[in-house]
């Protein structure tokens, strides 16, 4: 590909070119910050500077919280929960009626295919439709009790002051599932947005605002300093702290955040394994891994890591792969023909070409990819194939996060199982086959928190998305999501004569 120029957030072709903000979202301002400084958010595509954002100070992140803290108690006290689930339902709206805006600005920051960011859009816009609805389905329960004339009830109330602080793969849809439900509960939000995608937030917080979300309980704090997440998670007014990143980053935010007993939730690093047992359709697990394993150029916390195939198949089985992934086309994430956008920065490269060459000087055969695409000036690495990958590889406990397919063979559901389950990490893990004894005992004996049985999707508004081990705590979007910023009360009324 050519030289690309970065486009400038005016040449970006919104339709509503007020979408792309680039200052935070304080206490009802929008503001350069107390520092007045900028940063850079550079274009994956090219490499090259798209905008700077407005770049806050710690200062800024303590008035958000302060303002926050008064918000949630004024909104909880003057809302029903079908007036707040209406708020969202508004939001929705918006995010819907300004899609194609939401996913240029989401491809240009992010890199990834305008499809795909435009998928992400409506996954974002799904959260907040599903938590509108959950919003009036928070019941309480009552409890016979053990002592008479007595009753017991409990209440849901909002926790509080939630710090939210969101990873760059999934620009709009990280702030949607944590957001949309401290809403639905009542609860108020200071948003630290990742430094390379903050546009997405706040183009998403500014729709929020129109939709009629009150401005002390919503605050986008966009910064490059990490005493940030600090105050967040030390905070005493922050009552609530839900990260999505690194399981090292979320391990320091968890000790921190127990100085104050704030409640978490955690959506850390995975290793997915993704296994092909000798009986499964083997296009349908093909397509499967070209979801899981692909899907945002590798960059999910859900991909496939390990592709787990068995001896007897393998062989078909990365054939079969390798022409697909053949067929993708690498380029700019806003050109329509693009199927595989850049990686998110240089560190993120880096990473891929150490697994890459870690496996092959360890005995890897390498089937397509394996190199940078020659000619593009972004950030980008040739979708790869890799097999006789081993346990002795780098690539067997770490999260590549990026586009290798590494594939190991096994010749057991034994053997599969115990190598599927040989990681610290917990996240997803998928696996192919038609006989229904072994999709039980499997997705039984799978030691994740999401199972995907013949499909590489597993991500939806509805399903519980979260993590077991050192892949976190907590659950996010369906019925649990909502719990997760509540508290529950208990009332015990006694000396109830009738
Ligand atoms: C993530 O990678 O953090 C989220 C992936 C998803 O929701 O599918």
């Amino acid at each position: 590909m050519d030289s690309v120029l970065a486009p400038k957030p005016s040449v970006l072709g919104l339709r509503d070119p007020s979408l792309l903000v680039t200052d935070g979202l304080v206490a009802g301002q929008w503001r350069t910050g107390a520092s007045g400084k900028t940063f850079s958010v550079t274009e994956p595509s090219s490499g090259e500077e798209l905008s700077r954002c407005a770049d806050l100070a710690l200062l800024d992140f303590v008035e958000a919280i302060d303002s926050a803290y008064i918000g949630y108690q004024k909104f909880y006290s003057s809302t029903t929960a079908k007036e707040r689930g209406g708020l969202l339902r508004r939001w929705n709206d918006l995010i819907l009626e300004n899609a194609d805006d939401l996913a240029i600005i989401l491809s240009s920051e992010n890199g990834k295919t305008l499809a795909e960011a435009k998928g992400e859009v409506s996954y974002a816009a799904s959260f907040v439709a599903w938590f509108a609805e959950e919003a009036t389905r928070s019941y309480g329960n009552t409890i016979p009790s053990s002592y008479h004339n007595t009753t017991v009830l409990t209440f849901k109330e909002p926790v509080g002051v939630c710090g939210i602080i969101t990873p760059w793969n999934f620009p709009a849809a990280m702030i949607t599932r944590k957001i949309a439900p401290a809403f639905a509960a009542g609860c108020s939000v200071v948003i630290k947005p990742p430094s390379e995608t903050p546009f997405s937030a706040l183009a998403l917080a500014k729709l929020a605002l129109e939709a009629g979300i009150p401005s002390s309980c919503l605050h986008v704090v966009p910064t490059k300093d990490h005493n940030a997440s600090l105050e967040l998670a030390t905070n005493p007014k922050v009552k609530k702290l839900s990260f999505t990143g690194s399981t090292g980053v979320g391990k320091m935010l968890t000790k921190l955040a127990a100085g104050t007993m704030k409640k978490v939730s955690m959506e850390l690093g995975g290793n997915a394994p993704f296994v092909v047992f000798s009986d499964a359709d083997l296009d349908l697990a093909v397509d499967g891994a070209m979801i899981s394993k692909f899907r945002s150029t590798g960059q999910t916390c859900v991909c496939a890591n390990r592709l787990l195939v068995h001896s007897s198949v393998v062989g078909e089985f990365t054939k079969k792969l390798v022409a697909k992934v053949e067929s993708l086309k690498i380029g700019r994430g806003l050109d329509s023909s693009t199927t595989q956008g850049p990686l998110v920065n240089a560190s993120a490269v880096a990473k891929v070409e150490e697994h890459v060459q870690d496996a092959v000087s360890k005995g890897a055969k390498l089937h397509t990819g394996g190199k940078k695409p020659a000619g593009l000036k972004g950030f980008f690495y040739e979708p790869t194939v890799l097999t006789g990958a081993t346990t002795k590889m780098n690539v067997a406990y770490e999260e590549t996060f990026g586009p290798l397919a590494a594939i190991f063979a096994f010749q057991t559901e034994e053997e599969a199982l115990a190598l599927a389950n040989d990681t610290e990490f917990g996240l997803a893990g998928y696996f192919f086959s038609k006989d229904i004894g072994r999709v039980m005992r499997v997705a039984q004996r799978m030691q994740c928190g999401m199972v995907g049985v013949n499909t590489g999707l597993i991500s939806a508004a509805e399903s519980p998305f979260g993590g077991i081990k050192e892949s976190g705590v907590g659950r996010e979007g369906s019925k649990y999501g909502l719990a997760e910023y509540q508290n529950i009360k208990c009332v015990t009324i006694g000396n109830i004569h009738m």
